[in-house]
């Protein structure tokens, strides 16, 4: 299949740009929101699924034919034969991991050069990355929570240009060039790489096993984007993570956000046909940082319970709060969303009394509806809440919204106002039959 995009470039044609095709699900709270999923799903109907930032931190949860798959790297439209699943230069990728993770795929989905793409921009997470990250986490007067997969290294090492592309990693003399490059120009790094024999022997393994796989994989996207060939782009993180939209420091290292993917992919700001929104249906958050609506009570460890809020990388259990329209309508406005999907309604069912938060008091500011920038001033929000009857009863999990409970709809018309956009489907169980549908 591959070979239909192998266009090597015409200039007496129009330059490939497309309009249209490209469809971006991001992240619209803190991650976690259950992105895999919906890649999933509609990864039947398009032809490419990307990953367009984050690394080995993400981890996509799926069920596949009753199976429990979690992904790190590779994006979740693997599963569906006639899909193309790439992982495109804004990535950093952990090779020895993502060898791991294709060999777990393997028994699942078939694993080829024309089914997985590797940008040969993309950057490389070194041994070296994920001791420096573990290190600063360690040494911090206040950690961030990273997942300690070095993401944040390896991107601080890509902005100060002196890391190592798929490109470069591939080829074992640019990649030992790249090697004595660094050992000689850095103490620590030549005595880790002396100590950790084990770990960079892995590592360059790794190289020849996912050789095939490396190509140049945002310009073959251009030109079947330019056929009309249907694009899915699958955020990893989320909104509220991001570098420069999120609450920084305690964001991920990469842009998470719609106009990230754009970025980070080289492609036409013309070719996005909708930007969707998954949130859930309340909010979760692993890792520091100011999250106004944590629940540290009962109801926090009923929703973390029921909900399953453990980091399908880390293991780490996930603060759980209730729904923030400020947050969310902050979002909706970074990322142009045309709506939203709203995961895990299912997991509300049986609780007496649900909130929405729809405004924070400030002791100085007083009361505000903007996502502040400053994390002092965040910190010492007091969220204002309306409360909305619960829904009792187990929730359908199949057909549509309509016929949901009355309380259900109005929490989710309440959602709709609040934040500017509709609820377009709504999760209700891990698999990929768990939905309901807007009629
Ligand atoms: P890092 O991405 O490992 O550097 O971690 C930075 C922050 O992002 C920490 O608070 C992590 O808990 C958070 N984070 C990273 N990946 C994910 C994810 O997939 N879901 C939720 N939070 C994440």
């Amino acid at each position: 299949m591959s070979e239909t995009y192998e266009f090597r470039g015409n200039l007496e044609t129009k330059p490939v740009i497309n309009d249209s095709t490209v469809t971006i699900l991001v992240g619209a709270q803190w991650g976690d929101e259950g992105k895999g999923k919906w890649v999933d799903i509609l990864g039947n109907r398009s032809h490419f699924s990307v990953r367009y930032q984050g690394g080995n931190n993400a981890g996509h949860t799926l069920y596949i034919d009753g199976k429990k798959v979690v992904l790190h790297q590779i994006p979740s439209g693997v599963f569906h034969p006639g899909n193309i699943s790439v992982l495109s230069c804004g990535v950093v990728i952990n090779p020895v991991a993502l060898v791991k993770e294709m060999a777990e795929v393997k028994t699942l989905a078939e694993v080829h050069p024309s089914r997985i793409w590797i940008s040969s921009r993309a950057h490389v997470i070194t041994p070296w990355h994920m001791e420096c990250d573990s290190l600063q986490e360690s040494q911090a007067e206040v950690p961030i929570g990273t997942t300690k997969r070095g993401i944040g290294p390896a991107y601080s090492d890509k902005a100060s240009r002196t890391s190592l592309r798929m490109e470069d990693y591939i080829h074992p003399e640019a990649r030992s060039k790249w090697l004595e490059r660094m050992a000689s120009s850095n103490p620590s790094f030549a005595l880790h790489l002396a100590k950790e024999e084990h770990a960079w022997s892995e590592f360059n393994k790794a190289a020849a096993l996912l050789k095939d796989y490396v190509c140049e994989a945002e310009f073959r996207l251009r030109y079947a984007a330019s056929l009309g060939k249907e694009i899915l782009l699958e955020g990893a993180q989320g909104t509220l993570l991001d570098i420069n939209h999120g609450t920084y420091p305690f964001v991920t290292s990469s842009n998470t956000t719609a106009g990230g993917a754009i970025g980070n992919l080289g492609i036409s700001h013309r070719s996005v046909k909708h930007v969707i929104g998954i949130a859930k249906a309340y909010v979760t958050r692993v890792g520091g940082g100011p999250f106004p609506t944590e629940l540290l009570d009962e109801t926090g460890e009923i929703l973390c319970e029921k909900g399953r809020e453990f980091g399908a990388t880390t293991g780490r259990k996930r603060r759980c709060g209730w729904f923030d329209a400020v947050a969310m309508r902050y979002s909706v406005e970074v990322n142009g969303m045309d709506g939203m999907y709203l995961n895990k309604m299912d997991i509300l069912a049986g609780i007496p009394q649900v909130k929405i938060c729809v405004a924070y008091d400030h002791p100085r500011l007083g009361r505000v509806t903007h996502f502040p920038s400053d994390l002092k001033v965040l910190a010492e929000m007091t969220p204002v809440y309306e409360s909305f009857p619960g829904w009792k009863s187990d929730i359908k999990t199949k057909g549509s919204i309509s016929d949901l409970p009355v309380e259900a709809r109005k929490f989710i018309a309440r959602i709709e106002e609040l934040c500017g956009v509709p609820v377009l489907k709504i999760g209700t169980g891990p698999g990929r039959e768990d939905f309901l549908l807007r009629s």
